[in-house]
């Protein structure tokens, strides 16, 4: 077993003992995220909503059926990449996350995301969008690619639509799979790009973060 993975099971078991915010009560089962360790591509949803509280794996409802099918249409397995979501237990009766919850969980999105070390953060709904994308609206950067410094790197990170709005509206639809299909063309150009020098400041403002294409 490599290192990285060690280390994502070590966070895992962090996630199933966790009591730093109420939803581990009513929830059934941790969500911790799931995907290769190796992965080039994180994607961040919301939360888990019945289908991964039932199964304790994250988009394996209908949002995570449309997630497939575009992982699909550009070569993509969900193996190949990692999914996971702000929130590791379901808010609920599917609510949106609240501020003190995600304040309570983000340790464990930073720290996979430091084990992983992915090139590109696709963010899946504007909660996810937020944390890297402080005061963005969806509607406005959805599929624009930007630069973040992120765990001591700079990082992509491309803002899309949630899956599960996509499968609400045919106009955001269409957006999703769009935006979905520039992703090889952002992961190519990362994979090529000249290795960046270490970042030392993690907070940036979306001013200072740079336009990417
Ligand atoms: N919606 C999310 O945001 N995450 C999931 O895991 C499933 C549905």
């Amino acid at each position: 077993m490599s290192e990285k993975e060690k280390k994502l099971i070590e966070i895992a078991r962090r996630v199933s003992q966790c009591t730093n915010c109420p939803l581990h009560k009513t929830a059934t089962n941790p969500v911790p995220g799931a995907g290769n360790p190796e992965a080039k591509i994180v994607f961040i949803g919301e939360a888990p909503g019945f289908h991964e509280d039932q199964q304790g794996l994250p988009f394996v409802g209908a949002a995570g059926k449309l997630l497939e099918r575009l992982l699909a249409l550009i070569d993509l397995k969900r193996e190949e990449v990692f999914i996971c979501n702000m929130l590791r237990h379901r808010p609920p009766g599917n609510r949106d996350p609240l501020p003190e919850e995600m304040k309570a969980c983000q340790p464990f999105l930073d720290e996979q995301i430091k084990v992983i070390d992915p090139k590109i953060l696709v963010t899946l709904g504007r909660f996810s969008m937020n944390k890297f994308l402080p005061g963005a609206y969806i509607s406005q950067v959805h599929g624009v690619a930007r630069y973040v410094n992120f765990a001591g790197k700079k990082r992509i990170v491309i803002p899309m639509y949630h899956p599960a709005a996509a499968l609400r509206n045919g106009r955001v639809m269409t957006a999703f799979r769009n935006d979905f299909q520039r992703i090889p063309r952002f992961l190519f150009e990362s994979l090529n790009q000249e290795e960046t020098e270490e970042v030392v400041s993690e907070e940036k403002t979306q001013d200072e973060q740079m336009g990417l294409f």
